[in-house]
């Protein structure tokens, strides 16, 4: 279920360096690389020649150079020599290949999943994250995107799957949880006050806490998760197709300033909360079907308002998007 027209984060900055590198990311097996400037491309990762990885090929005069016949194709994927052909020789337009637009921003590498525009909008961000250190523990999860989402806006979850870690002699009954939707902001606040024996507010029942939210996700695939005041997690939930999602889980961490002791304690609490996740990730591979959504055959509690609100918010975006193509059927066919 991936919303278009949206940017989504691909890769973090460091995972292109100065070769072509191939992922697979949103269902495509993409070449990325960067040019004499840094700047980085993406293309699809097939020559369009014969159909070789352009990934085992090198970066020449700003182009990527397959490594089967030297044809090279500029960062816009157009076909700019064929070496067979001679250098002034012809190059049919039969060989574009398919580019993506790219942004980095945040040691992220951005892509825009969409239409191409004049103007692109602003690339979502959690802005009080400026000036905190961090540090990123990366790993996979073989299930969707969806589910990955779902799991980290799931506050029942805690006591059962991290009774050994963060979720230890917490109490399972929820109330709320209070939740908004913001622009294409979804902001959570956790109300772990509840006594079992009790029966849980509804997120009707629930008024706006004076505290900031608990979790704070923004649409297509980025969250943060408010730890305490100067220590934060992040993570970018990265589709690499229907069943399998790369996850860049960051730790971000303002508490100790002094830079060896810094950078020890990011380490060690980057690997902390890796540790917390792969709870998660044993439990959320089981799922079946490997996305969730409305129309997957879950059945929801009032504890589950969060997920609620991300699918019928992501359902939206997706109606929102393909009705701009309705309105543009020559930007479509082009
Ligand atoms: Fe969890």
């Amino acid at each position: 279920m991936l919303i278009p027209n949206q940017w989504y984060a691909v890769l973090e900055s460091d995972e292109v360096k100065d070769k072509p590198v191939a992922f697979k990311r949103l269902g495509e097996e993409l070449v990325f690389w960067r040019d004499s400037n840094g700047q980085v491309a993406a293309t699809e990762d097939r020559c369009s020649h014969r159909q070789v990885k352009l990934s085992l090929g090198k970066v020449v005069n700003n182009c990527i150079e397959c490594p089967y016949h030297g044809f090279q194709f500029n960062r816009q994927g157009a076909c700019e020599l064929i070496p067979a052909n001679g250098i002034n020789g012809p190059r049919p337009k039969i060989f574009q290949l398919k580019s993506y637009h790219l942004a980095e921003k945040h040691d992220f590498i951005w892509l825009w999943y969409g239409e191409p525009r004049e103007q692109y909008p602003e690339i979502p961000f959690f802005d009080e994250l400026e000036g905190f250190d961090y540090g990123t523990y990366r790993t996979t999860q073989a299930v969707g995107y969806t589910r990955a989402i779902e799991n980290q806006l799931d506050v029942a979850h805690l006591p059962f799957v991290h009774d050994t870690t963060i979720g230890r002699g917490m109490s399972t009954l929820v109330n709320g949880p209070y939740c908004e939707l913001e622009n294409d902001t979804l902001l959570v606040w956790g109300d772990f006050q509840g006594n079992e024996n009790s029966v849980a507010l509804k997120p009707s029942q629930m008024s706006r806490p004076n505290t900031p939210p608990m979790l704070t996700f923004k649409f297509p695939n980025i969250w943060t998760l408010r730890i305490g005041e100067n220590f934060r997690g992040m993570i970018a939930f990265v589709p690499i197709d229907d069943e399998n999602t790369q996850m860049y889980l960051r730790t971000y961490q303002r508490m100790v300033n002094l830079p060896m002791a810094r950078d020890a304690f990011t380490r060690v609490s980057t690997l902390s909360n890796g540790r917390i996740l792969a709870q998660d990730t044993r439990v959320i591979e089981t799922h079946n079907p490997k996305q969730g959504g409305l129309k997957s055959g879950d059945k929801y509690i009032p504890a589950d308002r969060p997920i609620l609100l991300y699918y019928t918010h992501a359902e939206k975006l997706i109606a929102a998007a393909q009705e701009q193509e309705a309105d543009f059927p020559v930007a479509k066919s082009a």
